[in-house]
This record gives C-alpha cells, sequence and structure tokens, in this order.
C-alpha cells in the first residue's frame, strides 16, 4: 500500500519546555517522568483480547508514581529480583500476588524458597535447579523459561537467547525437565520466553508464542504463555514507530489458533522509554582540534545506554529551543571516563553556553533504573508530570 511512513508523534516534552527549564531550577541531573504517555501506550498494549496477563517489566523503571500509574492500568508486574518483588508489593500494599511474576537468573535457592512462599509466580529456567532442590519445587506450581535458541534485540548485550546467553532452559533439554518435574510432582503452569529487547520486528511474537505453544501442547500442564517483553521505541527523530498494529493483529491471528492457553505479556521499555527525559545543565564549551563540545552536569552516570550499547538519545537545548540547531557539538558528561559521550557531532544551537538547560529524551527506560554513584555523584532527582 502506498502511503507515507509513520512519523514519531511530536513528543509530550514539546509542550512543557518553559515549565522543564523552571523545574530544572530546582537542581539537575533531574528525571522527569510524564504519566499520560505511560497510560496512553498501556492503552495501546489493551486494543486486543488476544492478550490475557500483562506484566510490567520494572527494571525498566521501578518509580512508584509509574507502578501505581500501570496497576491502575490493569498491569502486573515482572521482577527480576527479591528486592523488586518486596518494592511492588510495598508501593501496591494489597496486591494480589497472582498479578506479580518473579523471573530470576541464576538466583540462590533462598530467594526461589522466598518467592514461593509468598504465592507469586516464578519461573524456573533449568533441569539444576529441580535436582539440587527437590524440596523447594516438591508439589509446587511453577513457570518454565525457555531459551527457543535464538536471540533478537536493539545490541547483542540485550539478547537473552541462543547458547551465549545465560537465560533459559534449551529445547532440547524440554523432556528431561518434564520428567524431573513429574517425580516431585512440580506442575508446569505455563512456558516463558523472552529473547531480547529492542526488536523492531512485530512477528517475533507471534512466532515465540507459536513456538512455545506447540512445546504446551508436548507439557500437557500449561495454561498460560508468556512471550516475553522486547517491544521497541523510536529513539531518532527520523525512526519509524514499531508497528503495534500489526503487532496485535499477529496476536490476534496466532491467539485464535490456540485459544486454550491464555497468553502473557511483560514489556518494560515500550510503555515508560518515552514518558521520561533527563534535565541537565551545561557547565562548559570547550573547542579542541576543530571539535566544539558542550559539557553537561550528568553523564554515563546519570543515563548509561548511550556509552553501554551506543545508545541514541536525542539532546536538545532547551533555553534555546527557537533558536536553530545548525552548529554540529559533541554532547559530553563529567565522569572520567572517555565513553562518557551522549552524542557525537549533534546538531545544536550555535549560541549554546554554560547555564543552558538541556533535555536528553526518551530516557524513562533503563535511565535512573541504571544510574549509579561512579566518581561519587549524587544520584538525579526524580518528579512527575501529570497533566
Ligand atoms: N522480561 C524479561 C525476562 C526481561 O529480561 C526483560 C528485560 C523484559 C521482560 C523487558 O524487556 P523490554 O520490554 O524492556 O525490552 N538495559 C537494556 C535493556 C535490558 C533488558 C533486560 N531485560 C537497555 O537499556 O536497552
Amino acid at each position: 500500500i502506498a502511503h507515507g511512513k509513520p512519523q514519531r508523534e511530536t513528543p509530550w516534552w514539546r509542550g512543557h519546555v518553559a515549565d522543564l527549564v523552571a523545574r530544572a531550577e530546582a537542581g539537575t541531573p533531574r528525571y522527569v517522568y510524564h504519566l499520560p504517555t505511560v497510560r496512553a501506550r498501556a492503552r495501546a498494549l489493551r486494543e486486543t483480547t488476544a492478550i490475557d496477563l500483562r506484566f510490567y517489566a520494572l527494571k525498566a523503571n521501578p518509580n512508584p508514581a509509574i507502578l501505581r500509574t500501570l496497576e491502575a492500568e490493569g498491569f502486573g508486574f515482572e521482577c527480576v529480583s527479591l528486592a523488586e518483588v518486596a518494592h511492588v508489593l510495598a508501593t501496591l500494599p494489597g496486591i494480589d500476588p497472582a498479578r506479580v511474576l518473579f523471573t530470576p537468573s541464576f538466583a540462590p535457592r533462598a530467594e526461589y524458597d522466598a518467592a514461593l512462599a509468598k504465592g507469586i509466580h516464578v519461573t524456573v529456567d533449568s533441569v539444576e535447579a529441580l535436582q539440587r532442590w527437590p524440596e523447594s519445587f516438591r508439589d509446587r506450581a511453577i513457570w518454565l523459561r525457555l531459551d527457543l535458541g535464538r536471540g533478537d534485540g536493539h545490541h547483542e548485550k540485550v539478547r537473552t537467547g541462543g547458547s551465549d546467553a545465560k537465560f533459559g532452559l534449551p529445547v532440547a533439554k524440554v523432556n528431561a525437565f518434564v520428567a524431573e518435574a513429574r517425580k516431585l510432582g512440580t506442575k508446569i503452569v505455563a512456558l516463558h520466553a523472552h529473547l531480547g529487547s529492542g526488536i523492531d520486528n512485530p512477528s517475533h511474537w507471534r512466532d515465540v508464542f507459536a513456538d512455545l505453544a506447540s512445546l504446551a501442547d508436548q507439557v500437557g500442564t500449561v495454561d498460560i504463555i508468556d512471550i516475553g517483553g522486547g517491544l521497541p521505541v523510536p529513539y531518532t527523530a527520523d525512526a519509524r514507530p514499531f508497528d503495534i498494529a500489526a503487532w496485535r493483529a499477529g496476536l490476534d491471528e496466532i491467539k485464535a489458533g490456540y485459544g486454550r492457553y491464555r497468553l502473557a505479556i511483560e514489556p518494560g521499555r515500550y510503555l515508560v522509554a518515552e514518558a521520561g527525559v533527563v534535565l541537565v545543565r551545561a557547565t562548559q564549551v570547550i573547542e579542541k582540534d576543530g571539535i566544539r563540545r558542550v559539557g553537561l552536569d550528568g553523564g554515563m552516570n546519570v543515563l548509561m545506554r548511550p556509552a553501554m550499547y551506543g545508545a541514541y538519545h536525542g539532546v536538545h537545548n532547551l533555553s534555546r529551543i527557537d533558536d536553530a540547531a545548525i552548529s554540529a557539538f559533541d554532547v559530553v558528561g563529567p565522569i572520567c571516563e572517555s565513553s562518557d559521550v551522549f552524542g557525537r557531532a549533534r546538531m545544536l544551537p550555535a549560541a549554546s553556553a554554560e547555564g543552558d538547560v538541556f533535555l536528553i529524551a526518551d530516557a524513562g527506560a533503563y535511565g535512573m533504573a541504571m544510574a549509579n554513584t561512579y566518581n561519587l555523584r549524587a544520584l538525579p532527582a526524580e518528579e512527575i508530570i501529570d497533566v
């Protein structure tokens, strides 16, 4: 069909520039989250009846206001540590434990025991766990996490399937796992796979569902199929937005053939990435060997993604938002590492100067969650906008 390529919608913060500049007065670096954007993304994932269970992967952003917002939108929560589990239970008192899923990786036995005792869902991804800790799993219901032999995603560091990845039981070991589970009276009630993050292929999830459903037919006791998270967001200005309608259509179609299974998803990034920005302030502008650099008061300590994955985040000078962005600058932070670079040759207003408030875009997922105190820098502040 011949139609123009879908454009990114205007980001929410374009309507809040004066407010954001004012908020920066209270101190930078500062994360700001826009709850209406979180709600809009949550609703985009609800426009299908194919999905029965939605878990938000709170490793992306555990901010309590975001958890409350997504709980109100009908989401449960996927946790990768007992501390995340405790955070959900403390933030949302009275939440039904059945809305919490624990997907540990190489956790000690005590963590499985604690999670099972709370009545939350727990994934297991090795035969070794059942063999070494039979009393932990005897007569329990568990979810089996699988490695479908392939990974996908925006960077090799976020692929969680295939031999090089530490996650998941390989399909070749399913029979051994089922036999071991049977011995213990352990019931496999769900099959789970999360193969990576930032996967820009709408049919990925329907393929994962199909693979898991055919395995579920073999296992026999399965009720739920969890196809993971990994939905991407457009980070660059000219990026094509993820085709969420095609994603939903794929799930509708595949679910129609496997109505006996309940379908679960566990997205993180898609729900929160575009809702978050970081406010930082320019410290110095320095020219060296023909390269002009603008330094900001937060760097890879505040937002690690560019240094860790070469990830792109838009950089905007809010103090001069009406000036043409016609001069190339490298945008750097204050950290004692050469990788402390937000972007190279970014086009910014020529007059960009010390004291200007800058905005780093699309930082709501894996931003504050991965912030750290390297060089003994304080963690950023966080605040919410709900209009
Ligand atoms: N479920 C499981 C089991 C996961 O391991 C993850 C993410 C998710 C769900 C949510 O994935 P999402 O929908 O957010 O793609 N720090 C990296 C991403 C690491 C993802 C870790 N696991 C980044 O900033 O790109």
